[in-house]
């Protein structure tokens, strides 16, 4: 089995191509759209839960935060302090050209998240982690005792995720289910085509890892968190499934979680 240094390598080369393509494509675009008083990434979902919370004046961090558009919607929607972190240095350059042009104080680092260290221990209120993140996990009970480290007692994650029933599915195999739901190996991939772009492929490698719900409930309750609040919908947050809620018979597409630190 590869380890996790070898896909964390190969990974970084992936997004830092991805963030190429992005840069030429949406950057222009999501400047402009950044830099509106009323700018935001969130959804329904996402709009409902940060109410709940009540991210007002909390510190926040993004784990795995791309280009930091979603953090500077959480930014703009009232949290104190903001800090998101990434592997790829492009998307943190972008997201340091989309933090001047939305003038908000954030904080981006780069850093594998595995590599963080104890410098951030004890100074978040909430982790913010959406559409797109745990899949580049390899070991998510490390990640889980890391994230454990960073928030401050009584602190809380926020989940908004593909559901891992997803990856029955392929997109040209329609609702019929090509892989197996209990299968752990890495996903290897290469020249594909891009999320946000179809047109466009990505010629480094990737490696990606299916985790099965009871993964990630049992690995959450496992490092000291309590779930307090769970729902499964059925609309596509992963740009790749739309076919899925089209069907009649439609399974579970995304999830929200909220674990709060014991
Ligand atoms: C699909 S994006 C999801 C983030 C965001 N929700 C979005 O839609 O842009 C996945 C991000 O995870 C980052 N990433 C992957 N592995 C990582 C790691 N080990 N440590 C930190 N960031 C990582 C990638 O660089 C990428 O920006």
């Amino acid at each position: 089995m590869i380890n996790r240094a070898e896909c964390t390598i190969a990974n970084k080369a992936y997004w830092n191509e991805v963030a190429s393509v992005h840069q030429e494509n949406y950057v222009n675009d999501l400047i402009q759209r950044v830099s509106q008083p009323n700018f935001t990434t969130f959804d329904a979902v996402e709009q409902r839960l940060f109410e709940k919370i009540n991210l007002s004046g909390m510190s926040v961090a993004q784990i795995c935060c791309n280009n930091a558009r979603e953090l500077i919607s959480v930014k703009k929607a009232g949290a104190g302090r903001c800090v998101g972190f990434d592997i790829s240095d492009e998307f943190i350059k972008q997201g340091e050209k989309l933090k001047q042009a939305a003038g908000v104080e954030i904080e981006l680092v780069c850093s594998d998240i595995y590599n963080l260290g104890d410098i951030y221990n004890n100074q978040f209120d909430l982790l913010y982690i959406t559409i797109g993140v745990l899949g580049w996990l390899q070991d998510l009970a490390t990640f889980f005792a890391i994230l454990n480290r960073l928030l401050k007692p009584g602190g809380q994650i926020l989940v908004y995720e593909m559901h891992p029933v997803l990856w029955l599915f392929e997109e040209d195999s329609g609702g019929t289910i090509r892989n197996d739901y209990f299968d752990n190996k890495p996903y290897f991939e290469e020249h594909v085509n891009d999320y946000m772009n179809p047109n466009v492929v990505i010629k480094s490698p990737s490696y990606w890892f299916h985790h099965p719900l009871a993964e990630i409930l049992g690995d959450l309750i496992a490092h000291d968190f309590i779930i307090t609040h769970f729902d499964e919908y059925a609309h596509d947050i992963s740009n790749r499934a739309a076919f899925l809620s089209e069907q009649e018979n439609r399974p579970p597409m995304c999830y929200s979680l909220v674990a709060k630190k014991i």
